[in-house]
């Protein structure tokens, strides 16, 4: 889509501790999305995806692991997930497409993480697909509902990601980036009604 070309902004080289702090908690948190909605009632291709999808988030965190020197906190349990398919397909799709905002980001200072922002490339791409096939069928409506209450907590968490003071001065242009680019890709996709 046309969003996937645009410049990132360029954050200057004392954002990256606190970017890399943010993507040590972001993996691990896709790691274990994609761990619990394994055990969820999923079409057999996204089950077949989403084996390989775990060892990329799995490689990702292990290399912010790495450059940090320490792992993220443990959790006792998985995230708990939507259980409905469509609903569920949109919440990955959201999370994916913000990870994949922020990895454009982390490549202005981090060029050498650039198969990071590739393997995000896929899987965004994957759960697009996926969300078309959705509205393509009966539960269209539902993944509709879901995107616009998805959206409506963005903003939110966004801010949350960009909390540390660091990024203080730039929060609110990149906040504003992240969100236009989000709620084009979640029109062109048919999940929002242009
Ligand atoms: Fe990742
Ligand atoms: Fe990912």
């Amino acid at each position: 889509m046309s969003g996937d070309h645009d410049t990132s902004i360029q954050l200057p080289p004392e954002c990256e501790p606190a970017l890399l702090e943010r993507f040590l908690k972001a993996e691990a948190m896709a790691l274990w999305t994609v761990r619990s909605a394994q055990q969820q009632d999923v079409p057999p291709n996204v089950y077949v995806f989403l084996r390989k999808h775990e060892e990329d988030e799995q490689q990702h965190l292990a290399q912010f692991e790495a450059m940090i020197g320490r792992q993220p906190r443990e959790r006792a349990r998985l995230p708990s997930v939507p259980r409905q398919w469509p609903v569920l397909a949109v919440q990955i799709f959201g999370y994916e497409s913000l990870g994949l905002e922020f990895a454009r980001l982390l490549l202005t200072l981090r060029p050498d993480l650039a198969s990071i922002l590739e393997d995000e490339v896929v899987h965004v791409a994957f759960f697009e697909r996926e969300i078309r096939r959705i509205l393509g069928s009966g539960v269209a409506e539902q993944a509709r509902q879901s995107a616009v209450a998805w959206l409506r907590k963005l903003p939110t968490t966004v801010n949350r990601y960009l909390a540390a003071a660091v990024f203080d001065p730039f929060r609110p242009a990149l906040a504003e980036r992240i969100l236009v680019v989000i709620e084009r890709r979640f029109t062109e996709t048919g999940l929002l009604q242009k």
